[in-house]
């Protein structure tokens, strides 16, 4: 049988935050070069996978494999050593800077010489050079990111996360709170930089149409544990919310 290879994986993870559990024993893994999409309700633990999978959080138990090698992920510049870039929900985007300043924001190019002067015009060329190479178009990269659109905003914030030569992408509702042009902005962005090769994404995703539009396999989350999962193209949306459905059924009865 032939490997295929993976990219991330996650063994029985656990993670508690006091009396939560937000993580009841998660397995998952991220083959090279697929999206997988997550799927689940409020509360499910979607946000706390990705912190554990990009260093933020540390895990309660359970193992982490980045490129088959088993790795404690100790902090974000940790994982972003190994590759691991993330997008997440609350971005951290510096909206009075302009789009160059933010997409260079913690990795500041900086001039040769005994003073550390910022390189302003390699960050603006080499912005610049990467918006367009990624297909993001904006007015000028000079503009202060307060003056973008909500989906241009999410477009700088991963181009911001590809131009670091991530190998591992995990995006946390990219889509959220976005209008059908903005969402088709990002998602044509996620399908070119998937087709460039190389590059192994985790969406976090609220619509089961979109997910199931670009995503190569899907997950389902819920009450911390993983549901569900399935290559997209065989299961559909009527077959995820049949999943949620029973499970809300069985929830009110259970109240009831
Ligand atoms: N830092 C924290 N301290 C305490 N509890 C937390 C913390 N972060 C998350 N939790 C809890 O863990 C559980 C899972 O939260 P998480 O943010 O992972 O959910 P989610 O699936 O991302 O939800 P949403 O769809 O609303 O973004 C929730 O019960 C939440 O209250
Ligand atoms: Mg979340």
């Amino acid at each position: 049988m032939s490997e295929v290879l993976e990219a991330l994986r996650g063994e029985d993870i656990v993670k508690r935050f006091g009396a939560v559990t937000a993580l009841d024993g998660v397995s998952l893994t991220l083959r090279q070069g697929e999206i997988l999409g997550v799927l689940g309700d409020n509360g499910a633990g979607k946000s706390t996978l990705i912190k554990i999978l990009t260093g933020f959080h540390q895990q309660t138990s359970g193992k982490l494999f980045v490129g088959g090698e088993e790795t404690m992920l100790r902090s974000v510049d940790h994982a972003r050593s190994l590759g691991i870039e993330c997008v997440y929900q609350d971005l951290a985007l510096a909206n009075s800077l302009s789009i160059y300043h933010n997409m260079f924001l913690n990795r500041e190019i900086i001039r040769r010489g005994p003073f550390r002067l910022l390189n302003n015009r390699a960050m603006r060329e080499r912005a610049a050079e990467c918006l367009e190479e990624i297909g993001v178009h904006v007015p000028s990269v000079d503009l202060p990111v307060e003056q973008l659109s909500g989906g241009q905003r999410q477009a700088i914030a991963v181009a911001r996360a590809v131009n670091s030569n991530a190998r591992i992408l995990l995006l946390d509702e990219p889509l959220a709170a976005m209008g059908a042009r903005e969402a088709g902005l990002i998602i044509d962005l996620i399908l070119r930089l998937k087709n460039k090769g190389g590059l192994s994404i985790i969406m976090i995703m609220h619509n089961y149409a979109q997910t199931l539009d670009i995503a190569d396999r899907v997950m389902l989350m819920q009450r911390g544990r993983v549901t569900y999962q399935r290559e997209a193209a065989s299961t559909s949306v009527e077959e995820l919310m049949d999943i949620v459905r029973r499970e809300y059924r069985a929830m009110r009865a259970a109240v009831n």
